[in-house]
């Protein structure tokens, strides 16, 4: 029975589209997410994945058959039941256009690449232990959180199960093994893993997967999970900054990971299967800091599977995207996804300059290591205050001990501190004072040489001092992490998308700003701020 009736929708599809043939062997192949109404389900097959393969089988039998250049015939990649149904397949233009013309076709459109959005956060958000939200919520123990990212690092303070009670029953999801990644590395923090790159492996079949496992190779997903629920990790700073306990907003939450992200690429049909197996093992919710550069809500696959897990009780929390400050410029604008924000919170990190004189100045630094700059000489000279040009710098005299003053407004030509630091790293000086008020300095990928950045007021002091002085000199220390009164805080962050959400200008968007924005490391920019 189940074969004739096979059968029968082979013919149909032959039927159907012969007319458009003409005996090309050789078509390019694309994979298509292809959504399909499963109440339309020809009831001869036992299930839908049974239902997807035969359509596949069909097309295969009834389109004449072409290769390319990694693929001789048709092929599915997934099958999606959970946050809406339908599946992904490798299909040539014919095969998709036979597909269209079958029962339960609803749309299609082509697999596309997703982009990666990028101590103190709980106390800012006045976050306590005692009252309020955190133990009215059990510090979110029953919670199991989904991060859909690219992956986790198990070994991670933050992802040990200490003071965790036993896995909640309903917990449906696997430890899946892989490379660098066994059954024993989940836990009662940790409590499932799973990873999907078929869609990588369809687009292009010789790629190897260099870590096919759970395992994070780029910090992104470790650091949205350690935010969402990380547990308690004692002694946490970056490289001596904002020291203190590292923990999640909700630090007693289960974490269940779904990698789809890996370093050889990140498609949209891996993507939904990561959310679809999410929903069906039983997650609470779902974090997800990934979006897509302007497309219509018709294609936003983020979007339509958040809908379907909305619909089985799942909260997806999305970014908002760090495509700001223009408007419009958010992701994940749909009303049915928790939209965040990224926010600054009133955590500031400094060095402090100590002139020859006795002035004390903060300024700003992030260089990753203890004071050695003592007593060192400071100049000023006009001709290489830009920082621009190396080969000036290390004409310098005794450039080991010396301190130059860059005070170039970077904004003038794009020529900025990335630049200066870098030219007075390469004339091996032995630190720098930068003068500028560039907001994006601030947001600087590395501070990778010692130094600070002073405001323009701050640094005619300095200059002013230099020029009076003999023998001028400084000491810097480093390090240092204070709570800033004075500025503003939690204020939206300029890279932060803004609404309204360009699918539907109707709705406002973002819902909520968290804190999220990290003052230093281009990385965490690039990150999300939500999770
Ligand atoms: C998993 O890997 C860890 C670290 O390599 C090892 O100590 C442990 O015995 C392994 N567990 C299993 C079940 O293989
Ligand atoms: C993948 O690995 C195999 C075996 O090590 C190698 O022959 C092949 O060239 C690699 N493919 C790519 C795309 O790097």
């Amino acid at each position: 029975m189940e074969s004739r009736m096979g059968f029968h929708y082979s013919l149909q599809l032959l039927f159907l589209s012969t007319h458009m043939f003409c005996f090309i062997a050789i078509a390019q192949r694309s994979t298509y997410i292809v959504h399909l109404d499963k109440s339309l389900m020809p009831n001869v097959f036992t299930d839908h994945h049974h239902w997807h393969s035969s359509t596949i089988d069909s097309i295969k039998a009834s389109v004449p058959s072409s290769v390319d250049r990694f693929h001789s015939a048709p092929k599915l990649v997934y099958s999606y039941d959970h946050v809406f149904h339908g599946f992904s397949a490798v299909l040539s233009k014919d095969e998709l256009a036979a597909l269209k013309k079958l029962p339960g076709f609803v749309s299609a459109y082509k697999d596309r690449t997703v982009e990666p959005h990028t101590t103190h956060t709980s106390d800012f958000l006045k976050l306590n232990p005692s009252s309020g939200l955190w133990p009215s919520s059990s510090l979110g123990q029953d919670v199991i959180v989904g991060v859909l990212d690219g992956g986790i690092w198990p070994e991670s303070a933050s992802f040990q199960d200490d003071g965790m009670p036993e896995i909640p029953k309903r917990w449906k999801g696997i430890c899946r093994p892989g490379t660098q990644f066994n059954t024993s590395m989940c836990n009662r923090k940790l409590i499932g893993v799973n990873y999907f790159n078929k869609g990588i492996l369809a687009d292009d079949p010789t790629v190897n997967i260099s870590m096919n496992s759970a395992r994070d190779t780029s910090g992104h997903g470790s650091h949205c999970a350690s935010i969402a629920a990380g547990n308690f990790a004692k002694g946490a700073s970056h490289f001596g900054y904002a020291p203190g306990t590292a923990k999640g907003v909700a630090p007693r939450a289960r974490i269940a990971v779904y990698k789809f992200s890996f370093s050889e690429g990140t498609f949209t049909s891996d993507l939904i299967a990561a959310m679809d197996q999410a929903v069906a093992d039983g997650v609470d919710m779902i974090s997800i800091s990934y979006g897509y550069r302007f497309i219509p809500l018709y294609e936003d696959a983020i979007s339509i599977a958040s809908f379907g897990a909305m619909m089985k009780g799942v909260l997806v929390s999305a970014s908002a995207g760090n495509r700001g400050p223009g408007i419009g410029s958010l992701n994940n604008g749909s009303p049915w996804i928790l939209c965040v924000a990224a926010g600054h919170t009133d955590r500031r990190f400094a060095g402090t300059l100590t002139l020859g004189n006795g002035l004390k100045i903060r300024g700003w630094s992030l260089f990753p290591a203890r004071a050695f700059v003592r007593d060192s000489p400071v100049i000023y000279n006009k001709t290489l205050a830009d920082c621009k040009s190396e080969e000036l710098l290390s004409q310098v005299p005794d450039p080991e001990r010396t301190i130059v003053i860059c005070d170039y407004n970077a904004d003038e030509d794009g020529f900025g501190f990335p630049s200066q630091i870098f030219n007075i790293n390469r004339a091996r000086l032995k630190a720098g004072i930068f003068i500028s008020e560039d907001p994006a300095v601030f947001t600087s990928s590395s501070f990778s040489y010692p130094g600070v950045v002073i405001n323009k007021k701050e640094g005619k002091q300095i200059i002013n001092y230099v020029k009076s002085s003999a023998a001028p000199t400084a000491t810097i220390t480093f390090q240092e992490t204070y709570m800033d009164g004075e500025r503003p805080a939690p204020v939206l962050a300029r890279f932060s998308a803004r609404g309204p959400s360009s699918s539907y200008l109707g709705i406002a968007k973002p819902d909520i700003m968290a804190p999220g924005a990290h003052p230093w490391l281009l990385l965490m920019q690039l990150e999300l701020q939500q999770c």
